[in-house]
């Protein structure tokens, strides 16, 4: 619609006059926001843009491979793609507590933001998908007491945690600082976001680390990555991915007994976890259909290798929260 077409030219033609002939980079996670974004710099500046793509090991099952196709090889946004696999599953070796994973997982983040920064810069501009709901915070920001200027001190990355250091501190492009969260999924639609990126679930920060409960192992992931992929697709499948603000799978760390063929099993439980929600602040659980449930049951237990039974999660928020760690 006209507004949108008209923030749009406008939000280019500021970011052209803000940047000039310099070098922008953006941390492209591939949520809304940050997808929004790498379209909308690219339209703005071409290849003055470079996405810094860090793959952590805890992204959904393909999620890594279809975003840079998409970003790189279908729309020739530069991604620069980070496999840090390894060392964000090495950092977690024998890490039980929730909080203790979530500070390594957002530690390493920005050490590898650091190194790759460095590595592929310099850069002069960080791009950052800030929202209006932020900018009120304006938490991790901080003014250049030289030029007056709005720089990062934080990388806005969802982690909440460590500095910057004083040499990486960059002056920031926040086109979307304007904008509700709505807005940004018009302008990312008009854009040509397909809906696939912006209308999907939220996903956190330290993904699937946070929903593997104790210690994160690879093949832990390997079954939760699984899991998830049944859910998703059975969510889609009966046309109510749309409705749901989360669908989503959880790995509990204890083992229960099971019966497969003539077989006794001994195997993880999956907590299945779908709630209803219009910010994420409260929830509550969608009563999907039993016979949803039962298919997304019984694939799960017999496609995904080491599962032996599949539990429905049935708290609100309060007083549960929507990720379990
Ligand atoms: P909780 O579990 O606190 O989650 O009820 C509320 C919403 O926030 C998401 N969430 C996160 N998002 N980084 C994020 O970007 C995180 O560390 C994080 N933890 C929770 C969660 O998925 C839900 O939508």
């Amino acid at each position: 619609d006209w507004t949108t077409a008209a923030f749009i030219d406008e939000a280019v033609a500021d970011v052209r006059a803000q940047v000039g002939d310099k070098r922008v980079l953006l941390a492209l996670s591939g949520g809304v926001d940050s997808s929004t974004l790498a379209f909308l710099l690219h339209k703005a500046i071409g290849d003055q843009l470079t996405c810094m793509f860090i793959d952590q090991g805890f992204m959904r099952k393909g999620e890594p491979e279809f975003l840079v196709e998409f970003f790189d090889k279908r729309f020739h946004i530069n991604v620069e793609y980070i496999n840090a696999r390894e060392r964000f599953i090495s950092k977690l070796d024998g890490i039980t507590d929730p909080e203790e994973k979530r500070k390594l997982i957002g530690t390493e983040f920005i050490r590898v933001f650091e190194e790759e920064s460095k590595r592929l810069g310099p850069f002069d501009y960080l791009a950052q998908g800030t929202l209006y709901p932020d900018v009120i915070e304006s938490a991790g920001t901080g003014i250049d007491p030289k030029t007056g200027e709005r720089v990062a001190v934080k990388i806005k990355s969802h982690h909440n945690v460590g500095g910057l250091p004083k040499d990486l501190q960059f002056k920031l492009v926040e086109p979307l600082r304007r904008l509700f969260k709505d807005e940004v999924r018009k302008v990312g639609r008009s854009l040509g976001l397909p809906q696939e990126i912006v209308g999907r679930h939220p996903f956190p920060g330290p993904g699937l680390a946070i929903r593997i409960l104790g210690e994160v192992t690879s093949e832990k992931l390997n079954i939760l990555r699984d899991a998830d992929l049944v859910v998703r697709e059975e969510v889609k499948e009966a046309g109510l991915y749309n409705e749901i603000w989360q669908a989503f799978a959880v790995l509990l760390p204890v083992r229960s007994v099971g019966v497969m063929g003539d077989k006794r099993t001994y195997a993880f439980p999956i907590v299945l976890r779908c709630v209803s929600s219009e910010d994420g602040m409260t929830a509550d659980w969608s009563r999907l259909p039993y016979d949803l449930l039962e298919k997304i049951s019984n694939r799960i237990v017999n496609e995904v290798k080491g599962v032996n039974r599949v539990v429905l999660d049935i708290t609100s928020k309060p007083p549960g929260t929507i990720e379990w760690e």
